[in-house]
């Protein structure tokens, strides 16, 4: 629990569900997960919640039904339901930039209406959408060609954060709908590594730039920018004003005037809105560079998956509403156990980025210290994710889980057909995904119920080696599976964890849509570039480490 707090605090911890929770935590605490299975047997059949394709098994979580009464009373006490109409109907819930949260617009269908601040922002999206459509289609059949006239092979997303991490975890989870031969790279990183090795074997005259900033003044983006259009320039032979860059840029951004400033022709931007914050922007017109690769009907399906899960948000009943119930279990992990983080496990090698996307929309949404009053808050905030794709943690991080002194809540996602299957045996009889879903199950099953000290001895182990095998179970996680991994379920999947984030900030209090925390590193950076670079200036730092540290650097090179 956090001790800097002030009188003016949000505090949750004073309302009757909070305290009743306390006081029900030990009583669960006291309970194996093998306790709670034999005097419930029903719950692995009851405990589920079906979403779309979703299949989401919530049964081998510590949590009793009295448990989730309490949580759902909770969510009821803070009015978690007004607050979640508030964000759908485009209340400026985003209070310290005084913007409405509105990426459910972007999945709406066409013909929707959802008027904010008096503009029909549905009609918006899908003229957006169109346009889009079109360039795709144009890029797909090979109308829009290089400036030497061939088609376009590759697509380079160049962007940072939510303006990278989606497009590029979509993609590869998509790969199996890459269709009309464009496939994608993906440039964040303002270490020139990422750069130039992603262009070392790429041929500029087939490849198409998509610079994809919200605010097109992110200092990676715009460098990295700027560099592909020196490597495009010099490789085709051109100059800047031969016309090669309105045929190899495009951009994505709400920042018209900023296009143009970089040199790339506004009839090549592709907008949104400041009401889609970063981490929310998959599904806007950040997701160009997927729609070149799997088409604009692939992408259609992409958000409807979003919007199943949006109307299943909006319309359930707490306890049946899936990204309640998981966003309620993951705070009551994070603030009535002392979790320390929650690991996803997609059993997809497909989706290997899925952590690492989530890890954004988790943490920068709700890693805040103040509420939305900017008054401290009494309590944790902002689950830590984590994770990699099975089986590859399995030989790497699982000992931990498994019998480590931490508790650490799972998300285990799988799916009954393989993207990519080989068979095991000669005679075909099994297979590989049979073989990688099996290892979903068990891994699931152990972490539950493990194997105790008498069940091992029973087995003839050496005495002195049963305690080393006591396999403790009783360790939580969420089965999350859907029929196969399509653009649909994608989006349902990221819908899910959206809205969970949505449910945690909501209880807690604080505003999920704003990223203060990331800004005084930029502005730092930009000022000690100058020390780094200028010899002549001055290197003295308030502080000796960071004084010591920029005296080594420039000794290194020489300044
Ligand atoms: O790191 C902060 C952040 O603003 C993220 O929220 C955002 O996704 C990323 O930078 C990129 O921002 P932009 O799309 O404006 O370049």
């Amino acid at each position: 629990m956090t001790s800097d707090t002030t009188e003016h605090d949000h505090d949750i911890t004073g309302t009757h569900a909070w305290q009743e929770l306390s006081a029900h935590q030990p009583h669960v605490y006291a309970m194996h997960l093998r306790e709670v299975f034999a005097v419930d047997p029903k719950r692995g059949r009851e405990l589920v919640i079906d979403v779309g394709d979703l299949h989401i098994d919530y049964s081998k979580h510590r949590v009793l039904r009295e448990t989730l009464d309490l949580l759902v009373s909770l969510a009821r006490e803070v009015d978690l339901e007004g607050k979640r109409d508030a964000m759908f109907w485009g209340e400026h819930i985003n209070t310290s930039e005084d913007r409405a949260v509105l990426h459910t617009a972007l999945r709406l269908p066409q013909g929707a209406t959802l008027k904010v601040d008096g503009q029909d922002v549905v009609a918006d999206v899908h003229e957006v959408l169109e346009a889009m459509g079109t360039f795709t289609d144009a890029l797909r059949s090979g109308e829009w060609t290089g400036h030497t006239g061939k088609r376009i092979e590759t697509v380079v997303n160049i962007g940072i954060g939510g303006s990278d991490l989606g497009p590029a975890m979509v993609y590869q989870a998509l790969r199996h709908y890459v269709d009309a031969g464009i496939s994608c790279r993906f440039v964040s990183n303002v270490d020139p590594a990422d750069l130039v090795g992603t262009l070392a074997d790429l041929d500029a005259e087939t490849t198409l730039f998509v610079i994809a900033s919200k605010t097109f003044s992110t200092l990676e983006t715009l460098t990295n920018a700027t560099a592909a259009r020196t490597w495009l320039l010099e490789k085709l032979g051109v100059g800047p004003d031969d016309g090669a860059v309105a045929k190899h840029f495009v951009a994505v951004s709400t920042n018209a005037e900023k296009v143009a400033d970089f040199g790339i022709d506004t009839d090549n931007m592709f907008g949104f809105w400041d009401w889609v914050g970063g981490r929310y922007s998959v599904d806007s017109a950040i997701g160009l560079s997927v729609m070149a690769a799997v088409g604009k009907e692939a992408f259609a399906d992409f958000l409807h998956g979003f919007n199943v899960v949006d109307k299943h948000f909006r319309s359930a009943p707490l306890h049946q509403n899936a990204p309640v119930i998981l966003g309620l279990i993951g705070l009551w992990y994070n603030n009535f156990w002392d979790a320390q983080s929650r690991v996803v496990l997609p059993y997809s090698n497909d989706m290997a980025r899925f952590a690492a996307y989530l890890q954004q929309l988790t943490m920068e949404s709700n890693g805040k210290s103040v509420d939305a009053h900017g008054h401290h808050v009494t309590v944790d905030t902002g689950e830590i994710f984590w994770g990699e794709p099975g089986t590859n943690g399995q030989h790497a991080f699982y000992q931990l889980l498994h019998q480590g002194t931490r508790m650490v809540p799972a998300d285990f996602i799988g799916f009954a057909s393989p993207t990519d299957d080989l068979p095991v045996d000669a005679d075909g009889s099994g297979s590989m995904h049979d073989l990688l879903m099996s290892n979903f199950f068990a891994q699931t099953k152990v972490l539950a119920f493990g194997k105790t000290a008498d069940e091992i001895a029973a087995e003839g182990v050496d005495s002195h080696v049963v305690a080393h095998k006591v396999m403790p179970g009783n360790r939580p996680s969420t089965s999350i599976l859907a029929p196969k991994l399509t653009p649909s379920v994608i989006g349902q999947l990221i819908a899910l964890y959206e809205h969970q984030v949505f449910v945690e900030g909501a209880i807690w209090g604080i505003n999920s849509f704003d990223q203060w925390g990331v800004e005084l590193g930029k502005t730092q950076a930009k000022e000690l570039l100058e020390v780094l670079i200028d010899p002549a200036a001055p290197a003295a730092q308030d502080d000796s480490s960071t004084d010591a540290l920029i005296r080594w650097y420039r000794g290194e090179r020489g300044r």
